[in-house]
């Protein structure tokens, strides 16, 4: 998948994991990609839902929307679909997705709780999130031009 993914797509991945390996996406179904960045991700989603399965990939930045519409097109994928918005606003109705993935995304959010609560929105009853992403266990290291503990 990563050979027939064209380069600017890749160039521009910064995925944090594989939210593939959580489970099988199930054919012919719809599935949305929350922040999808370049677009890899909803690539290999548009392969795994079919061509009577239809992929939707949502990001915050216009740019990286522009990109991922023109990675997608040189792929001539015909199922994929990407528009600038906001997790914490899906402009989708209720119940819609039968997945929802997102890699990478979340950390990235300010309101969590709301962006979660969309994402169980949009999802159709016994739908599936699949969510790769990072979470911090202790305080982050200070920024720079703080004191360090090793400073002293
Ligand atoms: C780690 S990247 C996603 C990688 C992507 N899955 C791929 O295949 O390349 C995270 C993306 O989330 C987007 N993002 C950050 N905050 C967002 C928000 N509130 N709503 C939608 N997208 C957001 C960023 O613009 C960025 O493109």
């Amino acid at each position: 998948m990563i050979k027939a993914a064209p380069e600017d797509m890749m160039k521009s991945y910064c995925g944090v994991g594989n939210p593939f390996t959580l489970r099988n996406v199930i054919p012919d179904t719809d599935l949305l990609d929350v922040g999808c960045g370049s677009g890899f991700d909803l690539f290999c989603a548009s392969h795994a839902v079919g061509p009577l399965g239809k992929v939707f990939g949502i990001d915050l930045s216009p740019a990286m929307v522009a990109k991922a519409e023109r990675g997608l097109a040189k792929t001539g994928r015909q199922n994929a679909e990407v528009k600038v918005a906001d997790a914490e606003n899906l402009p989708f109705e209720e119940g819609k997705f039968d997945t929802v993935i997102s890699n990478g995304t979340l950390n990235l959010i300010p309101d969590k709780e709301r962006a979660v609560s969309e994402i169980y929105r949009v999802l159709a009853p016994g739908g599936y999130f699949l969510c790769a992403d990072m979470v911090r266990r202790e305080d982050a290291p200070p920024v720079d031009g703080e004191r360090r503990d090793w400073d002293q």
